[in-house]
């Protein structure tokens, strides 16, 4: 199945929640049109757009303007960058924006900035006056292909990472794809490591066109970019559609993840940034499939070429297996000591496994004994924090 591309040239995906469902719009310039988006879901009244300073600096104006030519009385809430502000403390500073500015039930609200601000906006909404509605207007390319799609929302406490939290549906994302030109060129190569994700989890021509496009798609070319999107929410949009609340095939969506979040909480969230971890957790994942048995070499291979040539890490920063394993345990997909591990059986199809210490430890210590597999160069020591998604 393909997204729907109306006249007008953009591209629409649904997501299918009974009354909960909402539509993914994707355009070039779609920012300038979101007054009347708004109009078109028949909200009136307050609107409270939620960014941060960096991206406000870019887009406010162009929210703000068209917002206003609407018709709209909006109010802005600028939180402090970065994840560190992922926290219930600066969710009050939205609630206070809000209840100050008399918001009520009706009243909306805006989530403009990558994923950090969509969880902290989106919380916010799931819990001020028991929910209002929002929508997602994500700016970094983890955020439109990942983050802004499925409703989760929440922040970070000190014992764990996206500890508390809601799910909360948007009842609209609306992706210009434009606003990636400003993103720093680290943060959208990241996000490729979630769209490669999605081609190894449910689909092999997805694969492939990455494969063939690659190129094209690191120099921004706004054709496979838009593809690129689209297929993403697509696929997202589907399994979120079938498994709401994670009980069961929303896991898949964890390719990459047990691994490569034990590496982000071993580098302290500094040295990697998610979609780099994610990225070699899922060249190290697809490797631990291949020992165990549930693929061939060519699915590893390939999948470790496609990372490189997107200009992601592939090779394990050195650690140590208890380390390693240490850190997986504060993951929420463990159960009675094992970890419950997304395996590639073929490009295209996970299976989701629950795996022992003894199974870790032999893959870990097999790569050891097998020097032409990648390696990063040794640096400094790495310690453990908790992490869940
Ligand atoms: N809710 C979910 O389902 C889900 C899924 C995946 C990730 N997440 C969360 O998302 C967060 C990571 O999100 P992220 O990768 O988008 O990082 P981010 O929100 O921290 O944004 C990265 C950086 O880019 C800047 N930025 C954003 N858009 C920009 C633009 N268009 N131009 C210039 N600069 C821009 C931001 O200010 C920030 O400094 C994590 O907290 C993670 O837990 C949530
Ligand atoms: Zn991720």
């Amino acid at each position: 199945m393909s997204p729907v591309v109306p006249h007008s040239g953009e591209t629409c995906v649904k997501v299918s929640l009974a009354d909960r469902s909402y539509d993914i719009r994707i355009k070039a310039g779609l920012l300038r049109d979101i007054g009347r988006s708004l109009r078109d879901l028949g909200f009136s009244g307050k609107v409270a757009v939620v960014t941060n300073a960096t991206i406000g600096r870019l887009y406010t104006q162009t929210v703000q303007s068209s917002l206003k030519a609407a018709g709209y009385h909006v109010t802005q809430v600028v939180l402090p960058e970065g994840e560190r502000s992922k926290t219930l403390r600066t969710v009050s500073l939205i609630l206070d924006k809000l209840a100050q500015c008399q918001f009520e039930r009706g009243s909306v609200l805006v989530a403009l900035g990558g994923g950090v601000i969509g969880d902290l906006a989106g919380f916010a909404a799931a819990i001020y006056v028991r929910g209002i509605p929002f929508i997602q207007v994500p700016t970094t390319l983890v955020a439109q292909v990942d983050s802004s799609v499925g409703g989760k929302t929440g922040v970070n406490h000190a014992v764990g990472k996206n500890l508390i939290g809601s799910f909360h549906q948007p009842r609209l994302v609306l992706i210009d794809p434009d606003m990636l030109k400003t993103l720093p060129t680290r943060e959208w190569i990241a996000g490729l490591a979630e769209v490669i994700k999605y081609g190894v989890i449910a689909d092999e021509a997805f694969f492939s066109y990455l494969e063939g496009h690659i190129d094209a798609i690191r120099k921004m070319e706004e054709g496979p970019v838009i593809h690129v999107i689209a297929r993403s929410c697509e696929i997202k949009a589907s399994v979120v559609a079938q498994d709401e609340r994670e009980s069961n095939l929303r896991r898949i969506l964890n390719f990459g993840h047990t691994v490569g979040h034990a590496l982000e909480s071993l580098g302290g969230y500094r040295k990697l940034i998610h979609g780099e971890a994610v990225a070699i957790g899922m060249v190290l994942e697809a490797e631990l499939a291949r020992e165990l048995g549930h693929c061939s070499n060519e699915v590893v291979s390939r999948l470790r070429a496609l990372v490189k040539r997107a200009g992601l890490p592939d090779a394990l920063p050195p650690t140590t297996f208890p380390k390693l394993w240490g850190a997986m345990q504060h993951d929420k997909k463990v159960a009675q000591g094992r970890v419950y591990c997304v395996l590639p059986e073929q490009v295209g199809r996970v299976v989701v496994v629950p795996l022992d210490q003894a199974q870790f430890k032999r893959w870990f210590s097999e790569r050891r004994r097998k020097p032409s597999q990648a390696r990063a160069p040794r640096s400094s020591s790495w310690s453990a924090t908790a992490h869940r998604t």
